[in-house]
């Protein structure tokens, strides 16, 4: 099938729903590039992550003029992404989108094209009377109320219930919902922030920066990718929320003389940490190819303090025990803070692999714990809510390890700090209990 915008989009959202464990970013990149246009590559991007963020309240509307449900996956997802553009797309006139869908679906399935017609001047013409539907789905039951209306699975609106009450879960998932710009940080160590905001400012970028740190910057508009700030080294892509390590601890980054990113790539913390360190950086990770482009990045940011191993954070390495100040433990997480930006995360992850990540972290931590000096310190974090990947993670690391204290422990609650989520334990090795 001849790619356009809406045929890439359909294409990577059934991909997406059929394969477990595919990697959303690699599948829309390759669809990406295979847009020419700009502009087609902001819709692209506009409606594989819009259907993802909405999926159960578009289903809601398709379903509800479809009473027998559509089977065909593929034609599911054409009204998924035709439904997504009636409902949020303004720019978008609706008899455009329905015969971009019918032209869809005739290249799928040459049977359906009457049928998704149908279903989508229905969606069109009862609007109002399927609203409706919902809010007194919202008399019933609030829970699945929010699960259609904010779209998200229900083991996960119960799971952030019980960790952070009702109130808070829903401010968190309304966030989670939020676009997000993208945010890069300043690499220190080749130019200070005024001058780099002048470069950003003389190539015309529109940008903010956040109160919480001044060197992380908020692109408005436009790809900095593609500009030569970046291919100077002058940034690196980095949220807020992962920056407070470093920032929040400096003074323990800038004199420790050995520090080891269990899990580094694609680098965020490693580049922080080579900002401000007098010592040395070991940067590991498991993956082959993510070490591949850090170490490009460690060359374009112009950082020669940082060594890049290839280890596995589930084998106890030898050489590492007793050898560094700080460990840095960015574990492998169930990544809900990051839901603005991969909204996938919110169909492919389960009450199964929250626990299953849970004991993963433990064993990593088991071995972080061995890799420390006497009075060095873990940073242990996560890019992910809820107690069991965070809290209880950290209180069963120290019921074993009772040389060990919790100096401190804070979660990045996204609605707040308007970034990711995030959780960081410091934990400091205080010698043989
Ligand atoms: C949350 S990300 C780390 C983000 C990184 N610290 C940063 O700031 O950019 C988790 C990383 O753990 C790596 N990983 C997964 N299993 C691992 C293992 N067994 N050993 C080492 N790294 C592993 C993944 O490849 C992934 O890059």
């Amino acid at each position: 099938m001849k790619i356009n915008t809406r045929s890439a989009a359909f294409s990577v959202i059934f991909e997406i729903e059929s394969k477990k464990n595919i990697n959303a970013d690699t599948l829309m990149e390759k669809y990406h590039q295979k847009l020419k246009k700009t502009k087609d590559r902001a819709l692209f991007v506009e409606l594989v992550h819009g259907v993802l963020r909405y999926k159960n309240l578009l289903d809601y509307y398709i379903n509800f003029v479809a009473k027998k449900g559509v089977k065909d996956k593929k034609i599911l997802n054409i009204l998924r992404v035709a439904t997504y553009e009636l409902l949020f797309l303004d720019k978008i006139p609706d008899y455009a989108t329905v015969s971009e869908a019918c032209g869809l679906a005739e290249k799928v399935n040459k049977n359906q094209k009457g049928f998704v017609n149908a279903i989508l001047r229905n969606i069109i013409r009862r609007k109002d009377e399927i609203e409706k539907a919902l809010e007194r789905v919202k008399e019933v039951n609030i829970k699945d109320f929010l699960s259609i209306k904010l779209s998200y699975p229900k083991f996960l609106i119960d799971y952030l219930e019980k960790s952070y009450g009702f109130d808070k879960t829903v401010k968190i998932l309304e966030f989670l919902n939020t676009k997000p710009l993208q945010s890069i940080k300043i690499n220190t160590k080749k130019i200070s922030q005024a001058e780099f905001l002048k470069k950003l400012e003389a190539c015309g970028y529109e940008y903010e920066v956040p109160e919480l740190n001044r060197e992380i910057v908020y692109i408005v508009k436009g790809n900095i990718k593609e500009s030569e700030l970046y291919r100077d080294g002058y940034f690196y892509y980095q949220d807020l929320a992962s920056s407070f390590i470093v920032k929040w601890n400096r003074y323990d980054f800038e004199k420790a003389s050995s520090i080891l990113d269990l899990c580094a790539a694609p680098g965020g913390k490693t580049f922080n940490c080579a900002e401000v360190t007098r010592g040395f950086v070991v940067s590991c990770d498991v993956n082959k190819s993510k070490i591949e482009r850090l170490r490009e990045n460690l060359l374009r940011l112009g950082f020669d303090n940082v060594i890049v191993a290839e280890n596995d954070a589930l084998t106890l390495n030898e050489d590492f025990v007793g050898k560094f100040d700080i460990v840095i433990a960015d574990l492998p997480c169930s990544g809900f803070g990051t839901i603005r930006k991969k909204p996938d995360i919110k169909w492919n992850k389960t009450k199964e692999d929250i626990e299953n990540l849970h004991e993963l972290q433990l064993k990593m931590l088991d071995n972080a714990a061995q890799y420390l000096k006497e009075g060095g310190i873990i940073f242990y974090s996560t890019c992910t809510l809820g107690h069991r990947e965070n809290e209880d993670t950290v209180l069963r690391f120290l019921e074993k390890h009772k040389d060990f204290n919790l100096i401190s422990q804070n979660t990045i609650f996204p609605d707040e700090y308007k970034c990711d989520g995030f959780f960081i334990a410091k934990l400091k090795k205080e010698g043989k209990a």
